[in-house]
């Protein structure tokens, strides 16, 4: 499941090169990515999206808010991606490696007036509205810049996404999307807003889901939405499914690939919409198992109820485990012959929330490197500089050689925009 990374005589590689090297010449923390991963899981995705004769029936715009790191995102473009973005700074980040607008859609439930115009004058493909009161504000935008707005209104389903509450996007307590009830009203209020240009229709149910039926009940209940638009005379010409599949961080079984959009695609034909443009926007699953964070055993510390290790990464480097008590896998990157022992493994920020796994059986001695998995995704792009913590470098690796993709962060980096009130 981490495609770049192998371990061999017990020292763990990423691709050709051996994590310790990498610690080595470039200290921890530090997250690890490997291009072969992510060029792997791309073209798997990619080809599920394509059938048997060739013909595409989906297209997948990477949701780049799981890692937006400039190397990243442009490993996606050149295999033909298209971006799911959720703010300007997102935008800013695609614009800069030189993505078509076209192939950018636009999400979020607070775009502010500034990230609208931006948007628009770029030329996105679509902007994806998440209320009523923010589809009037694209109009008003669209109004005072003399453009065009191709909107697509995301449907809130009201379904089950059976993960956690956290990263559940799609019941009607969620503050995100239009309410099922709304859409149409929403859709017939919107083509008659004099620069906005009905293009589509979208949901996103939440993250991390393992199974394939909770989406075709979501794209069950869109498509009447689109039938009894169709009725009314409203074309929708794509129809964006969202994100949301998950990954192995330790027993899960997601659902394969190909049977996954086989199934929901083979719906979208079934019930009539095969010509519908079909989008879909995979952020974890095209990156999560294709980095991880190296770190090193500052001590150990036995206790009476529980033994800690405590490592130079931090809830500040990798918030998951904190946020959502998320499990990731974590790996001496040297076997030891030392004896195991059953450890919390934490940080030094001053929270007891700040623990990277619980519980683990690690076999390790103080200056040793641990591996911890499945980081590649909501993992640098969740960092904070708390305890005034500079953020970690950031490395890929193709094959022999590895590339600094950001530059760790110095101390100085952190306080040089603040200033001192004068004297
Ligand atoms: N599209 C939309 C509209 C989204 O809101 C998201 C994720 C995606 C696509 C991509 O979902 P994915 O394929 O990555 O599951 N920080 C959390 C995950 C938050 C997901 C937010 N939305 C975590 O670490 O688990």
């Amino acid at each position: 499941r981490l495609s770049g990374f192998t371990e061999r005589n017990g020292a763990w590689y990423a691709e050709d090169i051996a994590l310790a090297d990498l610690a080595k010449e470039f200290g921890t923390p530090l997250y690890v990515y490997s291009k072969k991963a992510l060029t792997e899981a791309y073209q798997a995705y990619d080809k599920a999206c394509i059938d048997s004769k060739g013909k595409r029936r989906a297209r997948v715009h990477y949701a780049m808010k799981a890692n937006s790191n400039l190397a990243v995102i442009n490993c996606f473009k050149e295999l033909g991606a298209g971006f799911d973005l959720v703010s300007g700074g997102e935008l800013a980040r695609a614009l800069a490696i030189g993505a078509d607008p076209k192939s950018l859609v636009f999400a979020g439930v607070g775009k502010s007036a500034t990230e609208i115009a931006t948007a628009l004058k770029a030329g996105v493909k679509c902007i994806n509205v998440e209320s009523i009161a923010e589809l009037h504000k694209i109009n008003r935008v669209a109004t005072e810049l003399g453009l065009r707005a191709p909107i697509s209104l995301r449907v809130n389903p009201d379904v089950d996404a059976q993960t956690h509450p956290y990263i559940s996007t799609g019941l009607k307590g969620n503050k995100f999307g239009i309410a099922y009830h709304e859409v149409l009203k929403t859709y017939r209020e919107a083509s008659l807003l004099s620069q906005i240009d009905v293009v589509g229709i979208d949901c996103h149910i939440g993250s991390q889901i393992t199974t394939t039926a909770p989406y075709l009940d979501a794209l069950d209940k869109v498509l009447d939405l689109v039938e009894q638009l169709k009725k009314e005379g409203i074309v929708i010409h794509h129809l964006d499914l969202g994100g949301g599949l998950g990954i192995a961080y330790s027993d899960e079984t997601p659902p394969d690939i190909t049977d996954f959009t086989n199934t929901l695609l083979n719906r979208v034909s079934e019930r009539g919409f095969g010509h519908l443009d079909v989008v879909l926007e995979p952020g974890r699953s095209l990156v999560g198992n294709a980095g991880v964070l190296l770190t090193t055993v500052e001590y150990l510390k036995p206790g009476a109820e529980k033994n800690f290790c405590i490592v130079d990464a931090a809830m500040t480097e990798l918030m998951r485990p904190a946020l959502y008590e998320a499990h990731h896998g974590i790996v001496p990157v040297q076997a030891k012959r030392t004896k195991s022992l059953t450890y919390d493994i934490v940080g030094p920020v001053c929270e007891s929330g700040d623990w990277l796994g619980r519980d683990r059986s690690l076999a390790v001695e103080e200056g040793d490197l641990l591996a911890i998995l499945s980081a590649g995704a909501y993992g640098f792009v969740m960092a904070s500089n708390y305890n005034t913590r500079p953020k970690p470098a950031e490395i890929m690796v193709d094959g022999k050689n590895a590339y600094v993709i950001r530059a760790r962060e110095s101390t100085q980096d952190l306080f040089a925009s603040e200033s001192i009130l004068p004297k």
